[in-house]
């Protein structure tokens, strides 16, 4: 009998070490595995060297998405320099290509998505975003690839896949429910920097990037470098040892800190009850609709909610002085935001745009020097209802970011489990803080990036201001390097000024 089992317990672990060798893949690049290809950025052709498809760790969950794309301009392999970087000072561009929390494949050469650099003859235009009724650049096809521009900058690139809210295993089992996607970026991280001596290009000088969703990814790798949460994610799916903090943030319009983007959302909406959906995301169609009496009383509730988190911020202003909100949601914090509105309409019109048609500005002598702030929401209009991210019948796409491996949605805030028009449970309080960079930035033991470039369109309304603005506050606050403004007339988009982008770099690796 015992023979037996010990025969049957031996069968059972060579089977398993087998199956486990079967699936582990290696993490050492191989510089010799690549392909070559032309590319050409505003009529000039280059060489790169492409590794494609390559498994970031040795234990995936999914080969669809836990690959990488690295590519190399091909003048670094001949001792030659670009724009003054070498292959042992070229830094190392890591954009991503989520959106919606779904997930997403590696950034390639191709445009796409997220590729939505304008036309360039040249300069960038003074003002590249859209027309007033434009519909959002994410539904445009872009021009140039992201991935080329910042090869012909002489960046190393390397874009990872992520699993989403969506990715499910052959069981139906989900496995992209948060962080997965965070993890896998995190993998990605890990990856480059365990192989730094093998390829050209430095690992210390990684700048990440990403549009709305794959913003708010973006701002999660800086924030929460070789913080511990992470770790047995990361060890479940055989990271490379290395470290993940970055270099530096490039964050769009980041649909993030959403476990208070409702109180955000509503902060600024509560009033405006009529409705247009719209975005990739937005769901719905874009007809004007009206808000239920309902609806309106949760946003009277999410509105009255928010000055208490914001004033538990203990945001400072650059003269040091509280940044706060009385209950009527008005105070210096609601003065902050509306500078960084005037500070966008002043570059508009410094770069020679006609403001006279935005009623809504008081401009005296070529100087923006008021707004009425109620008049510009109104222009800008509501897009989402209340509660706009922890949908009370779980609709969103963050509700199922939210999901587990066998619950496909859940809530994340307190007040729509409360309001819960479903019969579903809240996430994990431990899982809802993963997501979330505000929790991270500058705690002990972890290594929040030094560099921030935050951008939120002036005309982007699928989060509220507040979300970035209290972002790019809290960080400037903890001494960390800021750079946020609120483009003009821009709507829910990304890499919309990739010039200006790739100097801000420039400026911070020469
Ligand atoms: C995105 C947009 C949204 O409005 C949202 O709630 C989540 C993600 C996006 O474009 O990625």
């Amino acid at each position: 009998m015992n023979k037996i089992f010990s025969v049957g317990l031996l069968i059972f672990l060579i089977t398993n070490a087998l199956q486990a060798q079967q699936k582990s893949y290696p993490l050492t690049f191989d510089s010799k595995k690549y392909q070559t290809k032309t590319l050409t950025f505003e009529g000039k052709s280059f060489e790169v060297r492409a590794y494609e498809n390559i498994v970031y760790v040795s234990n995936p969950v999914d080969t669809t998405y836990q690959k990488i794309n690295i590519y190399i301009p091909e003048a670094y392999f001949q001792g030659k320099s670009i724009n003054g970087y070498t292959a042992k000072t070229a830094p190392i561009f890591y954009p991503n290509k989520v959106g919606g929390y779904m997930p997403a494949k590696p950034g390639t050469t191709e445009p796409d998505r997220m590729g939505m650099m304008p036309p360039l003859n040249g300069e960038v235009p003074a003002n590249n975003a859209p027309k007033p009724d434009a519909k959002p650049q994410t539904n445009q096809a872009p021009q140039v690839s992201t991935v080329v521009a910042a090869l012909a900058n002489g960046y190393v690139v390397a874009s990872a896949g992520a699993r989403g809210r969506t990715t499910k295993d052959t069981n139906g089992i989900y496995t992209g429910k948060a962080p997965a996607g965070l993890v896998d970026l995190k993998a990605g991280i890990r990856y480059l920097k365990f192989n730094d001596k093998r390829m050209p290009g430095d690992a210390k000088k990684i700048i990440s990037n990403g549009t709305s969703a794959g913003g708010a990814m973006s701002a999660l790798l800086g924030a929460t470098g070789n913080n511990k949460d992470y770790e047995p994610y990361l060890k479940e799916i055989g990271a490379a040892k290395a470290t993940d903090d970055v270099f530096a943030v490039s964050a769009y319009c980041p649909i993030t800190n959403l476990d208070h983007a409702d109180m955000a959302y509503e902060w600024q909406f509560y009033g405006i009850n009529s409705y247009k959906k719209g975005g990739p995301f937005g769901g719905g169609n874009s007809q004007a609709q009206t808000l239920s009496q309902e609806q309106i009383n949760v946003s009277e509730q999410l509105k009255k909610a928010f000055p208490a988190y914001l004033n538990s911020l203990q945001l400072q202003d650059k003269n040091g002085h509280i940044l706060s909100l009385d209950e009527t949601g008005n105070g210096s914090f609601k003065e902050l935001v509306k500078t960084y509105v005037i500070a966008s309409a002043q570059k508009a019109l410094d770069n020679g745009k006609d403001l006279k048609d935005f009623k809504f500005l008081t401009i005296v002598n070529n100087k923006v020097a008021a707004i009425d702030f109620d008049a510009y929401l109104n222009y800008l209009g509501r897009q989402k209802t209340p509660p706009a991210f922890d949908a009370l019948d779980v609709s969103t796409p963050e509700n199922m970011l939210f999901g587990t491996k066998t619950i496909d949605k859940q809530h994340f805030t307190d007040f729509s489990l409360k309001n819960s028009t479903v019969n579903v449970n809240k996430a994990d309080a431990a899982i809802i803080k993963t997501m979330n960079p505000m929790y991270y930035v500058g705690q002990a033991k972890t290594t929040t990036s030094k560099n921030w470039r935050i951008r939120h369109g002036e005309k982007d309304k699928d989060t509220g201001l507040a979300i970035s603005i209290m972002l790019g506050t809290f960080l400037e606050n903890k001494g960390y390097n800021v750079n946020l403004e609120l483009p003009w007339e821009t709507t829910h988009s990304g890499d919309y000024d990739l010039k200006e982008l790739f100097q801000w770099i420039d400026e911070l690796c020469k």
